[in-house]
């Protein structure tokens, strides 16, 4: 079999079929350097190079390179973007750093755009310098961070969320009757673990409860009031039997509903199964904590909290006064 997504087992080109594949928030950032002279990034500084203000021009270049990435990369997809934007600096030492940000709501990733953004700015820099100095080098073209689809969040080593931001701490329950008393293996609980450390978040502890309102409500509240765990996950008893209690737990301690998150991993589970719509999985506040609880299964589990992570850490900065500032 091919190890390349892109090339059949004969070795010919394709397109890969994404058809049938959920449409889900993603975004990617890159960046890149033009390195240059102290001569070109004088020019550049002073605004006095012959064809006008370099460092605009670069990023209108790069903002029409992101729209046009699938019609320049063969095999990339087109897609319908909901945000691009490429920011130009100079910097005093070494040149011209770019970084480019891009989002879509569809069915591919959109690392593509954002390194496109960046190598079309970069290009443009050195085409409207070149009369300068034609030594400049374009260095460094890489991608920082994407989130979104299957594989999740990626995020180049040494380059963290917001490094003044605290790392967020994440709590996991599994709260099953049978898996409490050792009859059944506890597969989702241990699958959400992965993924949250997988995702860098800091697993600060895990436990098994059975279906017991009070037992569940206490869980959650030594871990929120006495640890002050940021996140806690919870995985089973939404369902409909007379043993569901998960969301009464769950809304016995809340001081606020969340509908939204509730809501979202709602439809993006409708994309796998209908049974979805028996979930009664949902999201509360509790003092400056989050608490989501999600549906048993290994499946119902990862697709929920994948349905809703790339939100979960901005709702957790206003929640927690990290950062009230919802432009950025
Ligand atoms: N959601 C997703 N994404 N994937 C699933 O497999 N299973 C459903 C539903 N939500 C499922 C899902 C089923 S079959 C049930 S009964 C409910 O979640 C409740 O599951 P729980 O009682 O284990 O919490």
């Amino acid at each position: 079999m091919s190890k390349f997504t892109h090339i059949d087992d004969e070795g010919h080109p394709r397109m890969v079929d994404v058809g049938g594949k959920p449409r889900t928030d993603r975004a990617a950032e890159a960046e890149g350097w033009v390195l240059m002279s102290d001569k070109v990034r004088d020019a550049v500084a002073e605004g006095g190079n012959r064809k006008g203000d370099v460092l605009r021009i670069a990023e209108l270049a790069g903002i029409s390179a992101i729209k046009k990435t699938s019609d320049l990369i063969p095999l990339c997809h087109p897609l319908r973007l909901d945000h691009g934007a490429v920011i130009c600096r100079l910097d005093p030492d070494k040149g011209v750093h770019i970084t480019c940000k891009v989002k879509a709501g569809d069915v591919t990733g959109v690392e593509m755009e954002a390194l496109t953004g960046v190598s079309v700015a970069a290009l443009t820099v050195y085409d409207m310098c070149k009369a300068v100095d034609k030594g400049m080098e374009i260095q460094g073209v890489r991608l920082l961070k994407k989130s979104g689809g299957k594989s999740g969040k990626w995020t180049r080593d040494g380059f963290e969320r917001g490094s003044d931001l605290p790392e967020i701490t994440v709590a996991v329950l599994t709260v099953s009757d049978k898996g409490s008393q050792g009859e059944r293996e506890d597969r989702s609980g241990p699958a959400l673990c992965r993924t949250v450390e997988e995702l860098g978040y800091r697993l600060q502890d895990r436990a098994i409860v059975p279906d017991e309102k009070d037992v569940i409500a206490d869980r959650i509240v030594k871990w929120v009031d006495e640890e002050d765990v940021h996140i806690v996950l919870i995985t089973g008893g939404t369902g409909l039997s007379s043993r569901d209690v998960t969301p009464e737990a769950v809304m016995s301690i809340a001081d606020r509903e969340v509908p939204g998150l509730g809501e979202r991993m709602r439809s993006y589970s409708l994309n796998f199964t209908d049974r979805a719509v028996l979930s009664r999985g949902l999201a509360v506040t509790r003092g400056r904590s989050l608490i989501l609880a999600m549906p048993g299964s290994v499946r119902g589990a990862i697709q929920c909290f994948q349905a809703v992570e790339s939100v979960i850490g901005h709702g957790l900065e206003t929640l927690r006064g990290w950062s009230g500032d919802c432009g950025n």
